[in-house]
């Protein structure tokens, strides 16, 4: 671990408070995965809730979360913006991103992380190791999103150059490349005629998510051999995108481990502590199936 990362974090021997800020969350599985990690790496701590309605007022809500003293807290889904303007520093890739998802409480500061893009990474880079040799690998990204932003950045943060974004408003996609050399924008059908040029497919869009499952973003009629398919939606474990692409022998990546990874690094974000991650992934597919 680096020593930058050390000093983002808070005293051991202490028993830290975490928790999840967004609506609606009382079926999230953030908990879950957090309270492993405070089991695995032995750490004291609460990983709580807090489900703030968007009928009220969310600079009131935000008073009360900072006299609450937590160490840390997640964000998600409507907030993840909207908390920009209640943080003191804000870290590179939340800030090419535009969004949070992980504050650090210290010293009286919150400091606002977006960790989507680099757990997607890990876990991505940990199910297919051989693909961090292959920088000059092809990658599509489906959808142009804030998933897609944090992946497209991740991406290109560890060296890969020749990504293509393909989206149904493809001027949003174009947006997002915003000149970077090597990278092209382009629509869902032209990405759909253009399959066989693609190592790397990665779909970061909500479709074939509960319960519209049948849904697939494009059709997977050719595929490059030794492709890899990735989707981000986790339910249900296996989509339609990722059935078709298992049909055609390619490789597949699952949503939930990006969701692992992701809690991961904010876990490391507010204790200094990367917990092994051993058999979480199985443990959590039985989490979502049950
Ligand atoms: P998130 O932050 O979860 O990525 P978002 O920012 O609302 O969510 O982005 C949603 C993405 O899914 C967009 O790329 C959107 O395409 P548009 O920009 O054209 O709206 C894509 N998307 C959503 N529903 C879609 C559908 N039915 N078909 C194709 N793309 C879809």
């Amino acid at each position: 671990m680096s020593n930058r990362v050390k000093e983002k974090g808070l005293e051991k021997n202490m028993t830290y408070q975490f928790g999840l800020i967004g609506y609606p969350i009382t079926h999230s599985l953030s908990p879950w995965i957090h309270g492993n990690f405070l089991e695995r790496t032995s750490i004291k701590g609460n990983y709580e809730i807090i489900e703030i309605d968007p009928a009220l007022s969310f600079s009131d809500e935000m008073m009360k979360l900072k006299e609450r003293h937590l160490n840390g807290f997640n964000i998600t889904v409507p907030y993840k913006e909207k908390v920009l303007d209640y943080l003191d520093e804000l870290d590179e890739q939340a800030k090419h991103i535009g969004a949070v998802n992980t504050v650090l409480c210290k010293n009286g500061k919150w400091i606002g992380y977006n960790t989507d893009g680099i757990g997607y990474m890990r876990s991505l880079l940990q199910k297919y190791p051989t693909l961090t040799e292959k920088k000059s690998s092809n990658i599509l990204i489906l959808g142009a999103g804030g998933a897609a932003k944090g992946i497209f950045y991740a991406l290109l943060a560890n060296g890969y150059k020749q990504i293509t974004i393909a989206n149904r408003s493809v001027e949003k996609a174009k947006d997002l490349i915003d000149g970077e050399p090597n990278s092209m924008a382009m629509t869902l059908h032209e990405a759909q005629q253009s399959l066989l040029q693609f190592d790397v497919i990665i779909q970061t869009t909500s479709v074939g998510m509960k319960p519209h499952a049948d849904d697939m973003i494009i059709s997977l009629d050719a595929l490059k051999e030794g492709a890899i398919v990735s989707d981000i939606v986790y339910q249900p474990l296996l989509t339609s995108f990722l059935q078709k692409a298992l049909s055609m022998n390619a490789h597949i990546h699952y949503g939930h481990t990006m969701l692992l990874y992701q809690a991961q690094y904010a876990f490391e974000i507010w204790t200094n502590e990367r917990p092994i991650m051993d058999g979480l992934d199985e443990a959590l597919q039985k989490q979502l199936e049950g």
